[in-house]
């Protein structure tokens, strides 16, 4: 005997109602929740199975009854829409009220600690030797104008010093139209800053990241100088000696010989470059002629330096007739890579861990 399926779908509707809030109430978790939802709903679901049923109504009880399936499914879905935030909320309530989480408690494996970078150490040790001698530390900016990098500092030009330096120029919005702006090539532009703002007299040191089109294993794009100047009444090349023998020997130890070459900047006259004697050899790890870091002569060049050149002064409203001063530059990382015996200048960008560790 075949049971008419309209009964079949009023049995159980009427089973169903009780079954639902029993079901969705019963579950602890979402999973659980879920699982009973597609047990009513899904494939095969209870509820699944009485639509099914839907095709074989009479069509004089399939408006009511399909109406009433309808209806329970949606309470199916309140139901468990309800339930799902209620789950949820207590979820947040255990997880908020319960212990709280110890973030300071020390890992089992200790983290490493960092420490400063070698290139930012020797800045801050070149910067330290100088402010030890008087000099105040002043700061520039990385991007600056033409004018401070170069026309300034009495470069003319079209000057080949112009190509020796070749620059990363930049466009900087709302810069006026005569002002050409780019990457600091080094950090003398901070000697124009500070003569234009303040009066002699004037001892500063700044140190920071400068940039030029170069790219070899002693040449990086960027790359770190330390600049001084001094600018008073009747200061002479004699000073300058002293300044810089003072700061060969703070920063490479008591008897370390120094030694000036004539050369040429445009910005100061006379210009020379220094020298100071190798720390390797010296200190007796290699034999003079098999040294490979002064290449057998005994010496190593770390800066340049001079006279700061009256028209520069000029360029800045300050009168070379009574105020005269000197300057010097240097590369940090050849400082610190003659330091360390390190010989690949890549090496202190790569911020490779093995190598790091080892300062
Ligand atoms: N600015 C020069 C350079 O980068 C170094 C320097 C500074 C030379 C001050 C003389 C005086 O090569």
């Amino acid at each position: 005997m075949s049971v008419d399926p309209a009964d079949q779908i009023e049995a159980g509707l009427s089973a169903f109602g009780v079954e639902l809030g029993a079901r969705f109430d019963a579950a602890t978790t979402e999973q659980e929740l879920r699982n009973a939802r597609a047990e009513l709903l899904g494939k095969g679901g209870s509820l699944t199975s009485l639509l099914k049923l839907m095709g074989r109504v009479p069509p004089e009880r399939r408006k009511e009854l399909g109406e009433r399936v309808n209806a329970a499914k949606s309470g199916v879905e309140s139901a468990f829409e309800g339930r799902l935030l209620a789950l949820r909320a207590a979820a947040r309530r255990a997880d908020l009220e319960g212990p709280a989480l110890d973030l300071t408690m020390p890992g089992r494996v200790p983290a490493p600690r960092g420490h400063m970078h070698p290139v930012t150490r020797v800045r801050f040790e070149i910067l330290d030797v100088f402010r030890s001698l008087g000099f105040e530390v002043a700061w520039g900016p990385e991007i600056d104008l033409e004018q401070n990098n170069f026309t300034r500092l009495a470069f003319p030009p079209d000057h080949p010093a112009t190509d020796m330096q070749d620059s990363f120029w930049v466009r900087v919005a709302g810069a006026p139209p005569d002002s050409r702006a780019l990457l600091r090539t080094h950090t003398s532009t901070v000697q124009i800053r500070e003569m234009l703002q303040h009066p002699p007299p004037l001892a500063r040191v700044s140190g920071g990241a400068v940039f030029r089109r170069d790219d070899d294993v002693t040449h990086s794009p960027m790359f770190h100088q330390v600049e001084g100047f001094l600018v008073d009444e009747g200061v002479s090349f004699a000073q300058l000696k002293g300044v810089l023998t003072a700061f060969a020997e703070r920063f490479y130890g008591p008897g370390t010989g120094v030694r000036f070459r004539p050369s040429y900047f445009p910005f100061v006259e006379p210009g020379a470059e220094v020298d100071v004697s190798c720390v390797f050899c010296r200190a007796g790890e290699a034999s003079r002629a098999a040294c490979r870091v002064c290449k057998g002569t005994g010496w190593l060049e770390i800066l340049g330096c001079g006279m700061i050149h009256p028209r520069v002064l000029e360029h800045c409203g300050v009168d070379p007739e009574r105020w005269t001063g000197f300057a010097f530059g240097m590369g940090v990382e050849r400082v610190a890579m003659l330091r360390y015996g390190i010989p690949d200048i890549r090496l202190l960008f790569e911020n490779d861990p093995r190598f790091l560790v080892q300062f």
